[in-house]
């Protein structure tokens, strides 16, 4: 499955498609350069689940939760700044993987080995014209 994103514009309806899309899948990995859209993108989908607070980005911290106003959680991830998989192992992400909510990772690459076996790999790129694309891998979706 594939969603173009012709400008901010857009995000909005891409989110509540993508969630569509995804159902109850709940670990999605997000691969893109630098500045593609991957916050942007966590953002609009924390305002289409009812986020109470705006996503930012976990800058000091790994992981930063959102509560909905439906009563649920989920979590964002940031690896860009973590150094080797056991930083991530003692502050207990297979927890947080394993738990049944739904985690968006950033920078994935760096705790690539932890991701749950279905996890949803989501690849953004930016196009010449500076749209953004998203794909995610649709055999996950229907194993
Ligand atoms: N769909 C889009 N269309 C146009 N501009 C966008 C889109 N998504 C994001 N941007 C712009 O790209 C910039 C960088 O976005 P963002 O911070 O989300 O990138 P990122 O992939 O999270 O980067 P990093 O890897 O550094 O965390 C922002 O200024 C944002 O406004
Ligand atoms: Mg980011």
């Amino acid at each position: 499955m594939k969603w173009l994103i012709r400008n901010t514009g857009e995000l909005d309806a891409t989110a509540a498609s993508f969630l569509e899309t995804v159902k109850d899948m709940k670990v999605f990995a997000f691969y893109g350069a630098m500045g593609v859209g991957k916050t942007t993108f966590v953002k609009a989908l924390g305002k289409a689940l009812g986020a109470t607070d705006e996503v930012s980005s976990p800058t000091f911290s790994i992981v930063n939760e959102y509560h909905t106003s439906e009563g649920d959680v989920f979590y964002h991830f940031d690896f860009y700044r973590i150094n080797n998989i056991e930083e991530a192992l003692d502050f207990g992400v297979e927890e947080y993987f394993y738990g049944g909510r739904r985690c968006f990772i950033e920078w994935s690459e760096k705790i690539e080995e932890l991701l749950p076996p279905d996890t949803v790999c989501c690849y953004f790129r930016e196009l010449p014209d500076g749209s953004r694309e998203i794909d995610i891998d649709d055999d996950v979706l229907n194993s």
